[in-house]
């Protein structure tokens, strides 16, 4: 059978549903609806989607929904929407989103590592934001090491993802704001010292390569249920990651700042583009893989 309902506003106006005798026409005869409604069928009664329609006009109801089609659309949007979540269970890894920023000449750094400032203050409060959604952060060592970042919250409000450094041979200064036991941090590095409060050492497989040391990180990242990774940088890490499929997202904005050389950004296949969008000054492009 034919089942169907008119709503206005979310509200039902009126619902009924059609057996042999009886046409969704004369049904919809009896009753008057106002401008907004919407009539949602189960599955279209007519020859074809055009005679629904025309025939909704005539009672000037303004849309017509076939819940075949709503079903499909709502699949879409949970796999959309659960995209970490898929992504964990089938890939066996983090969601992994990649960030960066870039000139307008295709730079994320001067020659001299200096990174300041491609983008403006509302794609930097975004880029806060973003961390807040994700469960953990990670940068390359020259990053950690340049641009001594602070990877946490503070210009958005929510909890501060956890650190992610991978240090085989620890060569990264310990002054660094990272190993400051201000928020959680899990370093992988081929000798572990004793834990910290705040700062985790994990062992990684002896002489591996980055290669190695990556896929180990994310075999156990996933074995301690972190579902997503936010990446910021640097170049060498996020084109690593790139060549190698380990991403699932890409968000990358573009100012007209020009650097006239430095340290070129990644290389992403434009063909991945699903959205532009312009942030202030800055013009976010978002990539899916
Ligand atoms: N514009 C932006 O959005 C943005 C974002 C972040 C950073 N930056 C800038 O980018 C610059 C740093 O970029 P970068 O490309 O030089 O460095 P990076 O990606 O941060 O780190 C590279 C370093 O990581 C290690 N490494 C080597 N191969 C690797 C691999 N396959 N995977 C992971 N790590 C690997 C090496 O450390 P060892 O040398 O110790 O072996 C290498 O020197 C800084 O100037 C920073 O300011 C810009």
């Amino acid at each position: 059978m034919v089942g169907w309902v008119v709503t206005v506003k979310g509200q039902i106006q009126a619902e009924g549903w059609l057996d042999l005798e009886t046409s969704l026409e004369d049904q919809l005869a009896n009753t008057t609806f106002s401008a907004n409604s919407v009539l949602f069928v189960n599955t279209n009664p007519l020859e074809n989607i055009e005679q629904l329609h025309q025939l909704a006009n005539q009672y000037q109801i303004q849309d017509v929904q076939i819940a075949k089609d709503i079903h499909e659309k709502l699949q879409l949007e949970e796999a959309f929407l659960n995209r970490r979540h898929y992504t964990f269970h089938r890939e066996k890894r983090p969601y992994i989103v990649l960030k960066w920023a870039q000139t307008v000449d295709g730079f994320v750094a001067r020659s001299n590592y200096d990174s300041k400032w491609i983008s403006g203050i509302h794609a930097r409060k975004l880029v806060h934001q973003w961390r807040s959604q994700e469960m953990a952060i990670w940068v390359g060592k020259n990053t950690y090491r340049y641009d001594n970042p602070q990877l946490n919250v503070r210009d958005w409000s929510g909890k501060n993802p956890m650190q992610i450094v991978i240090d085989p041979e620890q060569t990264l200064d310990k002054q660094l704001n990272v190993f400051d036991q201000t928020q959680p941090t899990l370093c992988y590095t081929q000798h572990p010292p004793e834990d910290l409060p705040n700062l985790e050492f994990t062992a990684l497989p002896q002489e591996a390569d980055w290669y190695s040391c990556i896929s180990y990180m994310l075999h156990n990242l996933h074995h301690r249920e972190v579902a997503s990774v936010f990446v910021e940088g640097g170049a060498q890490l996020l084109s690593f990651l790139i060549q190698h499929g380990w991403w699932d997202e890409a968000r990358v904005f573009s100012s007209e700042t020009k650097f006239g050389e430095g340290i070129a950004a990644p290389v992403i296949d434009e063909k991945l583009l699903a959205e532009e969008k312009t942030v202030s000054d800055d013009k976010l492009s978002i990539y899916y893989r």
